[in-house]
């Protein structure tokens, strides 16, 4: 007989988690104004939210947090991450900043100014908030491939050659300080980008001047799949690929709170010592010091255990094995999910699973409460109510695609858990007929309403 997959650790730590009663989540989540985001989290039961800082540190970054060096100045956490950094990504420069956000904002200050243009692949909320914050415009160039959640494509998140090169040719370079490729594709459903892509994007920026720089937040699961997907791949090692990848751009921003599987931190990587020099000035002012960044000396030193351990192939294969059991499992019922799965969620095509509840009562919303409501499961809407306004008519924009995203923590659940989840979904599928009503908005902020939205049912 063949033996089983089984998972590469142990668990020597354990959180006890409550399963409460449907009663009770009836009026904990009508308590929280069906906000999910204002749920407390021990009326969690299982909460896949977010991949981002929730993951399971191993031992060995729990020995490196005992091992931190908290000298303001030259601390050797600092540069033991140097190193790590230097040795997985090949960049020469780096800067340690307090998450993934605060490295674009110290990035995109040096480098971005009021009317520019930031073509890249559907970028993140923050990315594109930090982006227009400063008065310039972020242009997707995603293929079109992502917005159909049905159709097979190994490489979802990959960039539209022909997009991009519009975007080079119709304005000015000066007006175009950098190309963003998101690695792995976040808004897309977790999508990764091909290497023989980020070659040609890479070459594209060249021939036009253009700094290329990665959204690297998940730069290993996406050369798990350049491994497993991509021809010619398939014989390199996890790191070979890193180093590939991080060869064709000139700099990355990094939430280390996802590959890195850490609870906090972020940092800028970089090739260049002038961008760096000027980086290095906004850091300071921002985030702190050039050798902290925001962070202790324990979470540097955490950092870049993780980085050793995030790029390992037996890890990301049993990372990446779980997201894609549950999405195999939903298939399994008929659930209609973002094809391929990508490296970190599941994403349920709300739009197919609610038909009869009218987008204006916002369908992925309603299906995050539906769950949420039957199982204890809290996932989170990347939809309609995240779109926010036209700034300019106030008017809802209403995204291609309505989903709801099932994130999963990184060695934080068993795969009893993820058949608990496709239980719930499926018990949900069965009566989906009769949910004929969603939600209306209550109160929300000018701005980012999703955090702080209330509603109440129709
Ligand atoms: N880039 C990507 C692709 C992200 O997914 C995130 C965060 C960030 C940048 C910002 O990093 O949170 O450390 O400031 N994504 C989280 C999520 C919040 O739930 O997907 P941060």
């Amino acid at each position: 007989m063949d033996l089983p997959y089984a998972e590469p650790y142990k668990i020597k730590v354990v959180e006890p988690i409550y399963r409460s009663s449907r009663d009770e989540r009836e009026i904990w989540i009508k308590e929280a104004r069906y906000n999910l985001f204002n749920l407390r989290s021990d009326r969690v039961f299982i909460d896949l939210l977010t991949d981002s800082g929730t993951g399971a540190m191993s031992h060995y970054q729990w020995s490196e947090m005992m091992l931190g060096d908290e000298s303001y100045a030259g601390s050797l956490s600092f540069h033991k991450l140097k190193d790590t950094i230097e040795e997985i990504l090949g960049m020469p420069y780096f800067l340690p900043t307090h998450q993934g956000r605060a490295a674009e904002n110290v990035l995109f200050s040096a480098l971005i100014k009021a009317g520019d243009m930031v073509p890249g692949n559907s970028h993140f909320d923050t990315t594109k908030g930090h982006i227009e914050f400063r008065r310039a415009r972020a242009i997707d160039c995603t293929i079109d491939e992502a917005c159909n959640t049905h159709e097979y494509h190994p490489f979802k998140g990959n960039i539209d050659l022909e997009k991009l090169e519009a975007v080079f040719q119709k304005y000015p370079k000066e007006k175009i300080p950098l190309c963003i490729i998101t690695v792995t594709c976040n808004t897309s459903g977790g999508q990764p980008v091909s290497m023989q892509n980020i070659r040609e994007v890479s070459a594209l920026c060249k021939k036009y001047g253009i700094m290329c720089v990665f959204d690297a937040a998940r730069f290993a699961e996406n050369a798990y799949f350049i491994k497993t997907r991509e021809k010619d791949y398939e014989d390199k090692t996890i790191r070979e690929i890193v180093r590939e990848m991080f060869s064709y751009v000139d700099g990355a921003t990094m939430s280390s709170k996802k590959d890195a599987i850490v609870n906090i931190g972020g940092f800028i990587a970089l090739r260049d010592k002038a961008i760096f020099d000027k980086a290095s000035v906004f850091n300071i002012m921002y985030e702190g010091y050039l050798t902290y960044g925001g962070l202790a000396g324990r979470d540097l030193g955490a950092l870049a255990q993780g980085l050793k351990e995030g790029t390992g192939f037996d890890y990301l294969e049993a990372r990446i094995g779980q997201v894609a059991y549950l999405g195999k499992k939903l298939r399994d019922l008929g659930i209609p999910i973002q094809e391929p799965t990508g490296g970190h969620a599941v994403f349920v095509d709300a739009k197919k699973f609610l038909p009869n509840v009218p987008r204006e009562e916002y369908q992925a919303q309603t299906l995050a409460i539906e769950l949420y409501i039957e199982s204890g499961v809290r996932g989170v809407e990347i939809g309609t109510l995240l779109a926010d306004r036209n700034p300019l008519t106030r008017q809802n924009r209403y995204p291609k695609l309505e989903l709801l995203r099932l994130a999963i923590p990184r060695r934080v659940y068993t795969n009893n858990h993820m058949d608990y989840i496709v239980a719930a979904l499926g018990n949900i599928w069965q009566r989906r007929e009769k949910i004929t009503k969603g939600f209306k908005i209550v109160s929300e902020a000018p701005i980012m309403r999703h955090f702080t939205v209330e509603l109440e049912r129709v």
